[in-house]
């Protein structure tokens, strides 16, 4: 038996924590939809967190620039922090959107994207055992926490409360955690911190980190704002710092152009916050070659800047965004007031609806049962056609009958097809 015969036989051994990581549901979700329309099926896909260009183009002078940057050779190495020029336009660009927030370019730190960065800030403040808690429904902090053999303390928030965790929720848990992860607006239920509210938990890791000794690692705050600029009507984007000063020493924030400007594989993301604690991740980041790129940085650089662009395509990108969840919800609306066992939170921020399908215990024209969760998903996108990810995909119980619809690839002629379809699907099942 040769070697190659034989290391084929036994199963190849891996590292404990790459056996173990958890499978994303998302991507199984999406598989089963990607099988389904590979036979030709015709599939409302509102699974993807992610723009479809055609519909969502990035905007035309960041393009321009890109391209600009490349003909310049703009492609060695960026400094590992990021270009100076794109720091400083970031601070300036977060001073534009957010006037209390006065970051200067040393309190920057670019990367490839978000996801560096949180997993960067995990580094940088978890040590193995230590407690981080999140609120359930959320996305991705299960992975990260298990990636750093912390202890994952999961809230799981309610709707009345439009999902976001509550102080009084959180508080049972800070005495031993290290880290605390919010997200607004927060994916996956599009909807966002009340001033109140978020000032509650801001006071509370405030007082809490008064009672710590000083050689003890405070209680940090991870704020991921990446799609702050998708706030709709009357509603607004808080952040912690802004509403208590005093949270600068223990907040850090999370951000970048993938959502807000649909550039979702350009890559680039910041955080902001103490400066020790972003020269560690900028540290531990290095190691791993997470910058940049660095055209793609001095684009953005000059994209931001320019303040006229910026604020037309935040504006559109806003509108485009609110005019499909608003469709959507409105179809829901329409589909409760008939009678059928669904609603919908009205949107307030983010690429995302939060929807209900009460059809437990429901029975289908053959005479199958929708016992679980899974099986009402299964029943969505057999019959309507409808790809949707429950909220058990983000942490929830199994039970729960909430879903994320996603409007990044949905077009809006397409809309009231989607919602006629969910009505002949919805008619076929007997209570
Ligand atoms: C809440 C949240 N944060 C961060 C990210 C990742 O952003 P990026 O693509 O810039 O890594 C996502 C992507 O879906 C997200 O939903």
């Amino acid at each position: 038996m040769d070697i190659t015969t034989h290391e084929m036989e036994r199963e190849l051994k891996v590292s404990k924590i790459a056996e173990n990581l958890i499978g994303s549901e998302i991507i199984k979700i999406a598989n089963e939809i990607s099988e389904k329309i590979s036979q030709g099926e015709k599939i409302y896909n509102l699974t993807i967190g992610d723009f479809n260009p055609k519909l969502f183009s990035i905007p035309d002078e960041l393009k321009e620039e890109i391209i600009k940057a490349y003909q310049n050779n703009e492609t060695n190495y960026p400094k590992a922090n990021g270009l100076p020029e794109l720091r400083q336009a970031v601070a300036a660009f977060i001073k534009r959107l957010q006037p209390k927030l006065d970051y200067d370019a040393d309190h920057v730190l670019i990367s490839a994207g978000a996801r560096p960065l949180i997993f960067g800030t995990y580094l940088a403040l978890v040590d193995e055992g230590d407690t981080v808690i999140y609120p359930v429904p959320s996305w991705n902090n299960n992975h990260y926490t298990y990636l750093m053999k912390g202890n994952a303390v999961e809230v799981e928030t309610q709707a009345e409360n439009y999902f976001m965790p509550t102080a009084d929720e959180i508080r049972p848990y800070i005495a031993n955690a290290t880290l605390i992860a919010l997200c607004s607006p927060l994916n996956p239920t599009g909807t966002l911190f009340s001033k109140k509210g978020l000032e509650a938990i801001c006071d509370m890791i405030i007082e809490e980190n008064s009672r710590r000794l000083p050689e003890e690692k405070p209680l940090c705050l991870l704020y991921d704002q990446i799609y702050h600029t998708l706030t709709f009507g009357e509603n607004q984007h808080y952040d912690p710092v802004s509403l208590r000063p005093e949270m600068k020493d223990y907040t850090i924030y999370i951000d970048g152009i993938s959502k807000g400007f649909s550039a979702t594989g350009v890559r680039v993301g910041w955080a902001f916050g103490p400066e020790k604690i972003i020269n560690k991740i900028k540290a531990i980041l290095s190691h791993v070659g997470a910058w940049s790129p660095r055209a793609e940085q001095v684009a953005t650089a000059n994209y931001l800047k320019n303040e006229t662009a910026v604020n037309t395509y935040l504006h559109q990108m806003r509108e485009k965004v609110q005019e499909r969840l608003a469709g959507f919800y409105n179809g829901f609306e329409k589909l409760k007031q008939e009678g059928f066992a669904v609603e919908a939170i009205a949107p307030q921020g983010a690429m995302y609806l939060t929807v209900r399908f009460s059809l437990h215990s429901y029975k289908t024209e053959d005479g199958r049962v929708l016992e679980t969760t899974k099986d009402i998903t299964k029943y969505l996108l057999n019959e309507a056609k409808i790809g949707l990810v429950p909220f058990y995909a983000f942490g929830t119980s199994k039970e729960s009958e909430w879903y994320r619809l996603s409007v990044g690839t949905a077009k809006v002629e397409e809309i009231e097809d989607v919602i006629e379809s969910l009505r002949v699907a919805l008619k076929k099942l007997v209570p």
